[in-house]
């Protein structure tokens, strides 16, 4: 099946799970707190910086403080709607939402100083893809900042994976942080940092850089 045709299914349970989801990561508050806290380590004030598969918008209106510019966007539309209204609660006026697949991005190469894949890679059915459409937009000293759900790390987390995948969650690939790793050296990037975080859900927040670039000073 093409893979814009498995996207364009897989919006369509994201779009019925959109309210649920936003309150999920309301009640998820501690994880999210720590994946902030690093996230924002990794950016400076005069970053423009992408988050792909935003879900309803949590990261980028809890960093879009510290930044220059935000583009999010999201393969649902229900999602993008959810995270529109939060961006109005917060006030938030440097985030632009929209709804775009990951597998094709409107950005020029080159666009980003960041791009956040938060949670997206394992639900991805071609994450390598996802990958190096980020690496495109990214500019050549940029930073990819990818936590991401890590289903084969312990016997605990294997058994959500498979109640997720049994009650109709899309989860395509159950990393480990070294399957997660290599798969993202494999893509072109040169990791920087890998770490565990270990909340209900073991997360491992890779960040990493174009392969071959030099961190500016
Ligand atoms: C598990 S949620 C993560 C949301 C957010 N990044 C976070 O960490 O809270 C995954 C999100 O990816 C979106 N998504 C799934 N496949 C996508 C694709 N091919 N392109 C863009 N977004 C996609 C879903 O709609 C959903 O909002």
């Amino acid at each position: 099946m093409p893979k814009t045709m498995t996207a364009d299914r897989d919006a369509i349970f994201w779009d019925s799970a959109a309210k649920r989801y936003d309150r999920q990561t309301k009640r998820l508050a501690a994880m999210y707190d720590e994946m902030v806290r690093r996230i924002l380590q990794e950016l400076a004030p005069g970053d423009n910086v992408l988050d792909v598969g935003t879900g309803t918008g949590e990261i980028p209106l809890r960093i879009c403080h510290a930044v220059s510019r935000l583009e999010a966007v999201d393969a649902s539309r229900e999602m993008i709607a959810v995270a529109r209204d939060n961006a109005k609660l917060r006030g938030a006026r440097n985030v632009t939402f929209s709804v775009h697949n990951s597998y094709n991005l409107p950005f020029r190469d080159g666009t980003f100083d960041a791009v956040i894949v938060s949670n997206l890679l394992h639900i991805v059915e071609h994450p390598a893809d996802v990958l190096a459409e980020a690496r495109r937009v990214l500019k050549a000293d940029g930073r990819l900042i990818a936590p991401t759900y890590v289903g084969r790390e312990s016997v605990r987390a294997r058994i959500f994976s498979w109640v997720l995948k049994r009650t109709g969650h899309p989860v395509y690939t159950r990393f480990t942080s070294r399957s997660l790793r290599a798969l993202i050296e494999r893509s072109g990037f040169d990791v920087a940092d890998q770490a565990l975080l270990k909340n209900i859900l073991p997360v491992s927040f890779i960040v990493a850089r174009k392969a071959g670039a030099t961190p500016e000073g």
